[in-house]
């Protein structure tokens, strides 16, 4: 009896440890790991100048009573938060009185070309993808891990 039990806790811990093992070497994604591509980046910034730049500024640096949405300040409120956050901010509340006027897609792409603004690399990869579930995977750091 006692050793079944044993067993059987051995086994649990080793699948528990495979896991681990399989989170730690593939690793959360990050900002960091080229997560949009210079394309989308570029779509979004269109959008951005049309939808976003009166009240953030043609540069994303502030404007019209917004933040800024490049630079430290920013980078320090979304610090360690998911990008489906921001997309979802973006899309639930901007642009104000105005939410989810644009696609999801086009969401997306402004939360590529914001990323960019941020200085985090573009990839010849895939792009952000335009779903929260997928975006919440993927952690904004303002730090290079
Ligand atoms: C009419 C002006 C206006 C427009 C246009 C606008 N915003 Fe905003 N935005 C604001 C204001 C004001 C805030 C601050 C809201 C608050 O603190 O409650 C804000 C906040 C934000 C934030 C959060 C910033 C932070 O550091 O927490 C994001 C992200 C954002 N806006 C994205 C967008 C995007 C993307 C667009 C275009 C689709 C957009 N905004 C269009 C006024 C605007």
């Amino acid at each position: 009896m006692m050793l079944t039990r044993t067993i059987v806790l051995a086994a649990a811990a080793c699948a528990a440890a495979a896991a681990g093992a399989g989170l730690s070497a593939q690793g959360p994604r990050t900002v960091w790991d080229g997560v949009f591509t210079a394309t989308q980046a570029e779509r979004g910034w269109k959008s951005y100048v049309d939808q976003c730049s009166t009240c953030h500024g043609a540069e994303m640096k502030a404007g019209a009573g917004a933040p800024s949405l490049a630079g430290p300040e920013f980078q320090f409120s979304w610090n360690k938060k998911s990008v489906g956050e921001l997309f979802d901010y973006a899309q639930n509340y901007m642009p104000p009185g105005q939410a989810g006027t644009l696609s999801s897609q086009q969401y997306a792409d402004i939360v590529a070309s914001v990323l960019r603004g941020n200085g985090f690399p573009a990839s010849d990869g895939s792009e952000l993808p335009a779903a929260r579930t997928d975006l919440d995977t993927i952690a904004i750091l303002a730090a290079k891990p």
